[in-house]
């Protein structure tokens, strides 16, 4: 088979890393989905469609069928939103394939207006495919992942914006009933996370700028211009999907965007990794750097050490709470921090990647609101925030001092 989608093709993925693996994608009769399920099948999983529409389900499925053969790509026709269908749904899969290994809930309906015009009904519809769907999914599936201690459960969401609530809305329940999941299957050899593909022109997201850019007074070409950061090809939005599913290890738990995804497979995807360069720095301004940088890494060390003595509840809260907040597992910014302070020690050319460091002296800002909300004694509160604002301001320091160089 002379198969090679181009995007998951040249990220560094082993052609046959997923292989073995089945997956089911919903709503991948086209769009992102089925960029997805071809990236999927190009890493070597076999996929089912699990589609409403059954005739862009069909063709889609026959057409991933003649890109990497009828054996690996199967439609079955769904209506996420129906137990009974979801039922069927997982039947048939497991009678075609034997066992499913992953679900990609990348079904949706977009549903767009203001909160106080949108109809009932559709705030129903976009429930019953938006979160009632997932949820009928984990049922159906979960069990045969946790027989067999194996298995990745992934939600999607999307960026919320004004005029898109009642479909925002379940996009980010579906990031809370993955950070529920995640809890729940710690240890179980299942991973559920969250993926958001930034903002990826399918015919679904044209037509909703369409309509929203007007609503608020713009042109459809500043909206994709003000976006623009955010945006991916649709193609690259569904390797990304497959790409966290391959590396699905690294982002348990965690709310992640395709573009994450496809960098963390490959940094020199898109040419976008950001960076700073340490050209014309001077060897005490690269110390002070160097030493600040190493202050925030301890203090950090010290806090995740400092977890881990703490109720099984309380420390999954809390890892939780500081990958949502920073964007990456705490082991994931020591490692960078490490890399951050070797680089600046030894005065490297070319740049170093920065890790986002405004989001962990934003992580220190949450704290410190999270202190005032739940510390009662005055003294020791005060005791709590003079820590708290010195964690923070040694992060700003050391922000400081990087733009600096
Ligand atoms: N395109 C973007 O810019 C963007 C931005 C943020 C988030 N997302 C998310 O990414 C995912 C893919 O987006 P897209 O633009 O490719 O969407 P899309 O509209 O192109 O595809 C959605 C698919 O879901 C199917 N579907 C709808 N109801 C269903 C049901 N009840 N059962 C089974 N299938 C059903 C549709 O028929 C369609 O094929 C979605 O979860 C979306 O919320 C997309």
């Amino acid at each position: 088979m002379s198969a090679r989608p181009s995007v998951i093709s040249q990220l560094g993925l082993a052609p046959h890393r997923l292989r073995g693996e089945v997956a089911v994608v919903t709503g991948a009769g086209g769009g992102i989905g089925y960029e997805a399920a071809r990236a999927l099948l190009w890493l070597g999983a076999s996929v089912v469609i699990a589609e409403i529409n059954a005739e862009a389900g069909a063709e889609a499925a026959r057409r991933l069928a003649d890109e990497f053969g009828r054996e690996r790509a199967a439609f079955i026709h769904t209506d996420v939103g129906d137990e009974r269908s979801v039922e069927a749904l997982a039947q048939a899969a497991v009678r075609r394939f034997g066992k499913v290994d992953i679900v990609l809930n990348n079904a949706t309906v977009a549903v767009l207006g203001a909160v106080k015009e949108v109809p009932i009904e559709k705030w129903d519809l976009s429930y019953r495919v938006n979160l009632r769907g997932p949820v009928l999914l984990a049922r159906a599936f979960l069990p045969g992942m946790l027989g067999r201690h194996h298995g990745v459960f992934v939600c999607v969401s999307s960026t919320g914006t004004a005029y898109l609530g009642a479909y925002e809305t379940f996009k980010a329940a579906q990031v809370h009933l993955a950070n529920t999941l995640d809890a729940e299957l710690e240890g179980t050899g299942v991973i559920a996370f969250t993926i958001g593909p930034g903002l990826a022109p399918t015919e679904t997201a044209r037509a909703a700028v369409e309509r929203l850019a007007p609503l608020m007074g713009m042109t459809m070409a500043e909206f994709f211009e003000l976006n623009k950061s955010a945006a991916l090809s649709v193609e690259e939005a569904g390797a990304g999907f497959a790409a966290a599913i391959a590396l699905a290890e690294q982002f348990r738990g965690q709310e992640i965007s395709s573009l994450q995804a496809l960098k963390a497979a490959n940094p020199a995807f898109g040419g976008r990794a950001p960076a700073s360069s340490l050209a014309g720095a001077g060897p005490a301004q690269l110390e002070t750097a160097r030493a600040l940088c190493q202050g925030v890494r301890r203090t950090l060390a010290e806090q995740s050490e400092g977890w881990k003595q703490r109720s099984l509840f309380e420390r999954q809260w809390v890892i939780r709470d500081f990958k949502k907040t920073t964007g990456m597992p705490v082991e994931a910014w020591l490692n960078a921090l490490a890399q951050l302070e070797a680089s600046l020690q030894a005065g490297d050319n070319p740049p170093v990647p920065l890790p986002p460091l405004e989001r962990l002296a934003g992580y220190y800002g949450h704290l410190a609101d999270l202190a005032q909300g739940y510390e009662r004694n005055a003294a020791k509160l005060e005791e709590n925030l003079k820590h708290i604002r010195a964690w923070q301001a040694e992060v700003e320091a050391l922000r400081r001092a990087l733009s600096g160089l």
